[in-house]
Formats: structure tokens, C-alpha cells, sequence
């Protein structure tokens, strides 16, 4: 019998990938009707809620993708992972630090409650908006558009394309942000802001407007899984401290106060966002089942949220890969 060859043996593989993510798209799709758009940023409200969309990035360029993996959508706060990376690049791990800390809340990712409980009102991690907004402000730059431009940059390198802003998004977001602009007035008031609230405000609601698809964040999620290495660019392009520090975050704090149940029941570094977005990713491991033993970055999308603000079907999504796949990490 003839023998098949490598690069058969690879087409095989990645179709029987596909035809898995294809099969497990249909089945979730149904689950969004459980779920809701985030209605509290008018932009998103009326975006069809039943779409539901995967891409998965290899470290040998293979691109397996399926359903709405090529719609639009905004990185809310999947944006928070990527503006921390910025920040200690720009500063340094522990300058950050000083100014948010890496702990868990178990509260909802607006809550402004243990800010003034623990004193001096650090927030907690910065993956909560206290967090993400303080982040913002130390990114280096003196104006909004310096800062941003640091943000851009990096996200260039990483998706290999410059990133756009969703103006329509951001405007909805810009007018309504009234418990973001509490949150920056008291860190401003305690010393935790670099920038004025404004401009701190600017930069955040900007990041989180980001344009990308479901390709996009898988290579992010990839470069993490691979502690900072870009296989495409062949290129070290984040230190391998801050890209661990960033997978831990959003190991503890990435799916909000379902961080906890996320862990226990998927197992995968993951970052949500409110507009459906799940970023996750798989380091390699030879002791997993196949069909894939290398590291992986996994990029979901489907924007009805549940109730802590994570993607309801692309929830699911990834718990079923996760478990078909073995990719728990425990
Ligand atoms: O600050 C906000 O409200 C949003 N721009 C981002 C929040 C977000 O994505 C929370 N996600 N689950």
C-alpha cells in the first residue's frame, strides 16, 4: 500500500479539524438565543445575535476556521490584554504594578465597590475596568494619539495589519460612559491616573472600539501560547515574563467573576470581551490526545453575552473544544 505523505497526512488532519469546528458551530449557534447583545452600548444592540464564528492559528501558519470567523467585530475588553502588554513594554513589569494589582475580584468587570473598600483604592487587576482605565493612562505618550499610537503599533505587529476604530461604536460608548468616568475620577482623586480623566477615558473607550475578526485574536492568542514569539514574523516581539504574567491574568481574571468556573471547567487562558469575543489559547502539550499536541491561539466569536459579559455559544464553544481536544492545563 502506498504510503501517504507529510503534507497529505497534514491536508487529512486539518480537514477532520474543520470538519469538527464546523460541526460543533452548528451545534452552539443555537445556544445564542439564551444569550443577549450588550445593550448598554447602543452600537451593539441590533447586531445579529445568532452568528457565531472560530478561527484557530498554528504555529506553522495553518489557519483552520468556521462560521462567522470573518465578521467584524469590536475587542472591547479583549483590548485591556493587549494595553497591558503595551504598558509594561513601555514601563516596565513592575512600575505597572505599583499601580494595579494581579488579583481576582469576583466582581462584575464595572464594579467600583472595593475601590474605596481596600484602601488605598488600587485596582485590583487590570483586567476590571478600575484596572484597564489606570493601564490606559500609563501607556507612554503625553496625548491620547501618542498613547494610542503605542497601542496600534503593537497590535500591528501582532495581526499584521493596522488596526482601525469602530467610530460608531466608539461615539455610542463616548456618551454613555458614566460609571467609566466615575471609575477615572476616583482614580484620579487617589493618585492611580497618569493622564486626565478625559484623555484616559479617550484611550480606553478608543482601545476597546478596535476593529478585528476571529483570525485577528487568534494570532494574538497564538503569540502568547508561544511565551511572546511571533512564528510568522519569526520574531521575539514581547519579553517571555510579560507574556506570562498576561496568560495568568487571564487565567484568574479573564471571563470576569466567571474567571473562577472558566479555570475549573475549561482550563484555558481566555480573555472575553462585551461585543462576543473570546481570545484563548493552548500551550503545547505531548502528553494532550491529538488531533493537536503543539501550542495554538483559538479566536471565537458571538455576540450574545451572558450574564457576567462572556460570549454564552462561544462559551460553549470553547469548553467543548477544550474538552474534546484535552487542552485543560491542570
Ligand atoms: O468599559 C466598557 O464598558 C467596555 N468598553 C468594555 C467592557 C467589556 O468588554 C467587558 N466585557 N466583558
Amino acid at each position: 500500500m502506498l504510503q501517504a505523505t507529510p503534507q497529505e497526512d497534514k491536508t487529512r488532519d486539518d480537514g477532520q479539524k474543520k470538519a469538527s469546528l464546523d460541526a460543533w458551530v452548528t451545534h452552539y449557534q443555537s445556544y445564542a438565543a439564551k444569550g443577549q447583545n450588550a445593550s448598554y452600548i447602543p452600537a451593539l444592540e441590533h447586531i445579529n445575535s445568532s452568528q457565531l464564528g472560530i478561527c484557530i492559528a498554528e504555529p506553522n501558519g495553518t489557519i483552520i476556521h468556521s462560521g462567522d470567523w470573518e465578521v467584524p467585530f469590536t475587542l472591547q475588553s479583549i483590548s485591556k490584554v493587549i494595553s497591558f502588554m503595551a504598558a509594561c513594554l513601555g514601563c516596565g513589569i513592575s512600575y505597572v504594578l505599583e499601580r494595579v494589582d494581579v488579583e481576582p475580584t469576583g466582581d462584575a468587570f464595572n464594579s467600583i465597590t472595593r475601590l474605596e473598600m481596600h484602601k488605598p483604592g488600587k485596582p485590583f487587576n487590570p483586567m476590571i475596568n478600575a484596572g484597564a482605565i489606570t493601564v490606559s493612562s500609563l501607556l507612554p505618550g503625553k496625548s491620547p494619539q501618542q498613547k494610542l499610537e503605542v497601542l496600534y503599533s503593537l497590535i500591528e505587529k501582532l495581526i499584521g495589519k493596522r488596526p482601525t476604530i469602530n467610530e460608531e461604536v466608539f461615539q455610542s460608548e463616548w456618551k454613555t460612559a458614566h460609571r467609566n468616568r466615575a471609575l477615572a475620577h476616583y482614580l484620579k482623586e487617589t493618585g492611580f491616573l497618569e493622564s486626565e480623566v478625559e484623555e484616559a477615558l479617550e484611550v480606553y473607550l478608543k482601545q476597546c472600539s478596535i476593529e478585528v475578526n476571529t483570525k485577528d485574536i487568534a494570532l494574538i492568542g497564538l503569540v502568547l501560547a508561544l511565551d511572546g514569539y511571533h512564528p510568522i514574523r519569526k520574531e521575539q516581539i514581547l519579553p517571555k515574563e510579560i507574556a506570562r504574567l498576561t496568560k495568568a491574568l487571564m487565567l484568574t481574571c479573564g471571563m470576569y467573576n466567571a474567571s473562577g468556573k472558566f479555570a475549573a471547567f475549561v482550563g484555558v487562558p481566555a480573555k472575553s470581551g462585551v461585543s462576543g469575543g473570546i481570545m484563548a489559547l493552548a500551550p503545547s502539550s505531548t502528553r494532550r490526545v491529538l488531533p493537536l499536541q503543539g501550542e495554538f491561539g483559538i479566536g471565537i466569536y458571538g455576540p450574545a453575552i451572558d450574564e457576567y459579559g462572556n460570549s454564552l455559544a462561544g462559551g460553549m464553544l470553547l469548553q467543548q473544544i477544550a474538552q474534546e481536544w484535552d487542552l485543560n492545563i491542570f
